[in-house]
């Protein structure tokens, strides 16, 4: 398997964008889009945990050009998080918890195209496939360790 870091990231995309594409099904019940909300707070907040903890200091000492496009992924991360963590406290009848779930989806849809198709690839130029294994070995190496729910308060 191979550990780069890029394409693990985009394997974690792709997984919850099918867990999207899932919710927005008319014949989705509303057991199962609870289901999907949890499961998606769970992945993201992996997701987000080893993006903020390797992936972004790497790539912010290694192509310090990018560090704009960083500080503005990490603020995106930050409102994921809020979001993440009202719908974690929210009682699933709440007449907002789906539509709260939704701008959730709007968000992290905009957050990873900007990765995918703005700074990713500058990543995928400036660095070598060697670096690239590495950052994602460490990702794997803190993958079981990483919370998986989000916490009470933010940054
Ligand atoms: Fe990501
Ligand atoms: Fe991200």
């Amino acid at each position: 398997m191979s550990t780069d870091a890029i394409t693990l990231l985009k394997d974690d995309h792709a997984a919850v964008n099918k867990l999207f594409t899932e919710f927005e099904r008319s014949r989705t019940t509303r057991g199962r889009k609870q289901e999907i909300v949890e499961e998606v707070i769970r992945m993201l907040t992996v997701h987000t945990y080893l993006e903020n903890e390797v992936m972004y200091p790497e790539v912010c000492r290694l192509v310090p050009d990018l560090d704009g496009d960083i500080l503005e992924s990490y603020e995106e991360h930050h409102v994921a998080d809020v979001l993440s963590a009202e719908l974690s406290a929210m009682d699933p009848g709440d007449d907002r918890y789906f539509p709260k779930f939704t701008v959730l989806m709007e968000n992290v849809r905009h957050h990873v195209k900007e990765e995918e198709q703005g700074w990713f690839p500058v990543v995928r130029e400036s660095l070598s496939r060697t670096q690239l294994r590495e950052i994602g070995a460490r990702m794997l190496e803190m993958r079981p360790h990483a919370p998986t729910a989000p916490a009470t308060t933010g940054s």
